[in-house]
């Protein structure tokens, strides 16, 4: 299966999704990655790892309408099927959307439906949950709020504070994105309605 990864950032969930194409035995390969911030250094990832990586500056373009045309016709140039948003810090439009149908995967920082938007780490220690995690999910034009794929769970510990319990989920999100795809691209998760059908254990 022909992914595209879309950042904003690091690209640390992008470095995952690399490593794990490069096994032989894994069933989708990275066909190119867009962040919409020139420097972000998940370019540079993509670049050592020989894929295709093109900056589109959103702030280039004369709208979000311009710029999310931009992104779908570089997208469909290069043949892609899946979209991964990794720390894509765009909301991405139901026109969009329509472009790839039940196609587009997002990582978010928390148990969803909990802790949608910005900072899902600092809420859930704000909130006092002791069990915190992370969530892949179909997007729709809501925040976090598509049907879910998967999800990997982590204990809040005494004493944590964001960088810690973020990097304690952050080390989830990189093996909970890869098992995700797996489990899309080959059917063993669907889009069902505003649901998903789980037909394989998530291990
Ligand atoms: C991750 O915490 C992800 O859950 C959130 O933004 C962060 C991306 O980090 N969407 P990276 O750019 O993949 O390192």
């Amino acid at each position: 299966a022909r992914l595209a990864v879309l950042i904003s950032g690091s690209g640390s969930n992008l470095q995952a999704l690399l490593d794990a194409c490069a096994q032989a035995d894994f069933p989708a390969q990275v066909v190119c990655v867009v962040s919409n911030v020139p420097t972000a250094f998940g370019l540079e990832r993509a670049r050592k790892a020989g894929v295709p990586a093109v900056a589109l500056d959103h702030n280039a373009f004369g709208s979000r309408a311009d710029f999310e045309r931009a992104l779908g016709d570089e997208l469909e140039k290069a043949g892609v099927e899946w979209v991964c948003l990794a720390g894509f810090m765009r909301l991405v439009s139901a026109d969009f959307l329509a472009r790839f149908p039940g196609r587009v995967l997002n990582i978010h920082p928390s148990l969803l439906p909990a802790f949608t938007g910005l900072h899902a780490q600092r809420q859930a220690l704000e909130r006092g949950v002791k069990i915190a995690g992370c969530t892949v999910h179909f997007v729709d034009a809501g925040t976090d709020t598509g049907p879910i794929i998967a999800q990997a769970a982590v204990p809040v510990l005494p004493g944590d504070d964001e960088a810690s319990l973020s990097a304690r989920i952050l080390a989830e999100e990189h093996k909970l994105y890869p098992l995700a795809v797996r489990l899309v691209v080959t059917g063993k998760v669907t889009l069902e309605g505003t649901g998903t059908r789980v037909a394989a254990q998530v291990t």
